[in-house]
């Protein structure tokens, strides 16, 4: 239990001012939600209600990681790998794959998870390839670039490439396992807000954007979906969630049969 009291108004600055930087839509059923993250928040920076909300309204980083708090960054290796398959399998068939370097953009990409699950599998094929990986809080990606996961985030990984690309860790790393610096080292990781940054002048031959929009409102993931598809090659992928879709949105992808999630430009 927790002893803050949030009233209306309160309530309603925190939400527009998360929705303003992160596009995320807290509904009123995360009222007690957001009181725990206050107070758990106050407890971290030594502030008292009052001096913490004004610290928040006044900094950027601060609403970042309460907005850490508020979201869920669950995410795990060869989490809904189907669509990540379809792509891996389409560049293995590129009539050029000798000779072209695919380049990825995960945005959202948490804790290195997703990027890095697509990373051994196109290591595995001997495909050239760089991954961006993006999100829009430091805290994920600081553990992505460590790149060490306990064990049980790895149970969907097959054996063999689970053998090839990770290091078992031991004495104070026992129940950890570290990804291969070979692996790491296609992967770069950057800071990105989908709601208030402009992508990079680059073209992706996939982006994945997995398991985000899911908090967001209808405009918000439509602006996001239109941003994103301009980042991405003709012919190119754009995969969303299993949970996600992009029906009821004005965009211009064309949807792949049996793989409901996975859109092509
Ligand atoms: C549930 S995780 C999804 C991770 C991964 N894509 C997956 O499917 O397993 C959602 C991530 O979205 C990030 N996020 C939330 N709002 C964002 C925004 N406006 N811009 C970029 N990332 C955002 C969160 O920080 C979190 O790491």
């Amino acid at each position: 239990m927790n002893s803050i009291v949030l009233s209306k108004k309160q309530f309603n600055d925190l939400k527009n001012m998360v929705y303003v930087t992160s596009g995320i839509n807290l509904h009123e059923g995360k009222l007690e939600l957001l009181k725990s993250k206050i107070a758990k928040r106050m407890r971290m920076t030594k502030k008292s209600f009052d001096q913490y909300l004004s610290y928040l309204h006044n900094n950027e980083r601060e609403v970042i990681e309460f907005i850490d708090t508020v979201t869920t960054n669950h995410s795990f290796f060869f989490r809904e790998n189907k669509s990540i398959e379809h792509i891996v399998n389409q560049f293995n068939n590129h009539p050029q794959k000798k000779s072209k370097e695919f380049k990825i953009w995960c945005a959202a990409c948490s804790t290195g998870d997703e990027p890095y699950t697509i990373a051994i599998q196109l290591k595995a094929l001997g495909l050239s390839f760089s991954i961006q990986a993006t999100d829009i809080s430091h805290s994920v990606l600081s553990t992505a670039i460590r790149g060490i996961y306990r064990n049980d985030k790895l149970r969907n990984v097959p054996r063999p490439l689970l053998h090839r690309f990770f290091q078992r860790g031991s004495g104070k790393f026992d129940g950890f396992i570290k990804v291969k610096k070979e692996v790491m080292q296609h992967v770069s990781f950057q800071k990105f807000n989908l709601i208030t940054d402009t992508p990079v002048n680059e073209q992706y031959d996939a982006v994945l954007c997995r398991n985000v929009m899911i908090y967001f409102d209808h405009p918000t993931s439509e602006k996001v979906t239109n941003k994103l598809y301009n980042s991405i090659v003709p012919g190119g992928y754009f995969a969303i969630g299993n949970a996600e879709s992009l029906m009821n949105l004005n965009h211009r992808f064309n949807s792949t049969p049996r793989v409901p999630s996975l859109y092509i430009k």
